[in-house]
């Protein structure tokens, strides 16, 4: 009886699997996680019908010809709610565009597992926490602007290690602690900085002054 119940499930838990390697789309299963986790008063997402064989025909979502996703442009489309996990697993994303929004929440680490990204515009929300510095990985990003949001913490250090970065923009947010120099913020204008009461002029070695209590 009991070895009868334990092989059902297991036929059960097999089928499910099966039936999800069938018709799944993982990158339209991310999409859609996306869109759950989004207000939308506009119904800019309303094409979003994760019941089709892929997101490649939704609006606002761009695929290469493999039908893989490669750009997400949702930017000035009064979407309020979070950023979702999920979005870490579209490996072939190049462009993010989600700016001029009320997003809020916090920016998910596992945004530094887009290593196709070129661009990551979240400027222009209601985003809070600190920059991950997972977004160190992200080795092929041009442009970062996640200014105008209500981010807290330092900047990571990570970021130096960017050799492709060319446009960083964290100016008017709350962030705390030296600016980086080394790598791509030699050539970052210091106004893409401002506005950010508790942020350190340049790291001056031997003269920075370190703001302990910045986390
Ligand atoms: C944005 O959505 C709000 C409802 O949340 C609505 O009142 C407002 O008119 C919308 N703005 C635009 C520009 O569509
Ligand atoms: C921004 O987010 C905070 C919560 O993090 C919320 O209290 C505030 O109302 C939001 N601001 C706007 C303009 O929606």
């Amino acid at each position: 009886m009991v070895g009868f119940k334990a092989s059902s499930l297991i036929w059960v838990c097999l089928s499910l699997v099966l039936v999800n390697w069938v018709s799944g789309n993982s990158e339209g299963d991310a999409l859609y996680a996306l869109r759950k986790s989004l207000n939308d008063p506009n119904n800019v997402l309303q094409s979003w019908d994760p019941n089709l064989v892929s997101p490649c025909t939704w609006f606002h979502i761009t695929c290469n010809a493999d039908d893989h996703v490669t750009r997400v442009d949702l930017g000035n489309s009064n979407l309020s709610g979070h950023l979702v996990p999920e979005l870490g697993t579209l490996e072939h994303l190049q462009y993010l565009e989600l700016y001029k929004n009320n997003i809020q929440g916090t920016i998910p680490c596992e945004l530094g597992n887009l290593k196709n990204l070129i661009s990551l515009d979240l400027y222009n929300n209601n985003i809070s926490g600190s920059i991950p510095p997972e977004l160190g990985n992200l080795q092929s990003l041009v442009f970062l602007r996640l200014n105008d949001n209500q981010l807290t913490g330092r900047i990571p250090k990570e970021l130096s290690k960017i050799a492709s970065l060319k446009v960083i923009d964290v100016s008017n947010n709350k962030l705390c602690g030296p600016i980086p120099t080394s790598g791509p913020f030699e050539h970052i204008p210091l106004e893409n900085f401002e506005n950010n009461p508790r942020l350190e002029g340049p790291e001056l070695v031997g003269l920075a002054s370190y703001d302990t209590n910045c986390v």
